[in-house]
């Protein structure tokens, strides 16, 4: 990805490790701001190293739903965003947030369009394919328009195939190695489009 001219700001919102934060970071200047809904997330620590604003924002007990999202969007906000990644971000987004975010916010989800929304959806392929029910699983990025638990217009897919001798780990790296390559690739089509707009 060409790190010069592309000008477009990327927020990124992510709970835990950050390995897709950092295939981003690796790739692009365009990360201008962290948050973790958990500050102990070493998606945090990523951003600092790489010299990136990291922004704890953990959500509070007592608070509403809609009061915390409203929050973390104006926060969000103030750092300008051309677009908004869920990269392992595992709190589901209200109104609040994203009608602040209209056709910018994507996320990227371990498993193809429509199967295994939610938590633990590489090991969930794993149980379907040993079931006989699935034969590949996959990872995708789409746009996140409501409140649709990894659901929502999809901008990139890729297969990954799973094979007979494959255990939980061996599966998560093949997937993981997938989902890195694919969300750098949604972050340079993203790029195109936003220099398309001009
Ligand atoms: C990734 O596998 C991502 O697709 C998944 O969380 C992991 C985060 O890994 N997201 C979801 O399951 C969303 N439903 P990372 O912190 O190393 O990037």
């Amino acid at each position: 990805m060409s790190e010069a001219g592309s000008g477009v700001r990327l927020v990124v919102l992510a709970s835990g490790n950050g390995s897709n934060l950092q295939a981003v970071l690796d790739a692009s200047a365009s990360v201008v701001a962290v948050f973790s809904d958990n500050g102990e997330a070493f998606a945090l620590d990523r951003a600092r190293r790489s010299g990136v604003p990291a922004i704890a924002a953990p959500f509070e007990k007592g608070r509403s739903r809609s009061a915390y999202d409203a929050a973390l969007a104006d926060a969000v906000a103030a750092y300008e965003p051309d677009y908004v990644l869920l990269l392992g971000w595992m709190r589901i987004l209200s109104a609040a947030f994203l009608s602040r975010f209209p056709g910018m916010v994507v996320n990227l989800h371990p498993a193809l369009p429509g199967m295994f929304p939610g938590t633990r959806a590489i090991g969930r392929s794993l149980d379907a394919y040993r079931a006989g029910r699935i034969e590949k699983t996959g990872v995708m990025t789409h746009f996140v328009p409501d409140e649709g638990v990894d659901s929502g217009p999809v901008i990139a897919v890729s297969d990954v195939m799973i094979l007979p001798e494959d255990d939980l780990a061996s599966l998560e790296a093949r997937v993981h190695e997938t989902e890195h390559r694919l969300i750098v690739e949604t972050v340079m089509s993203l790029v195109r489009e936003y220099e398309r707009r001009g």
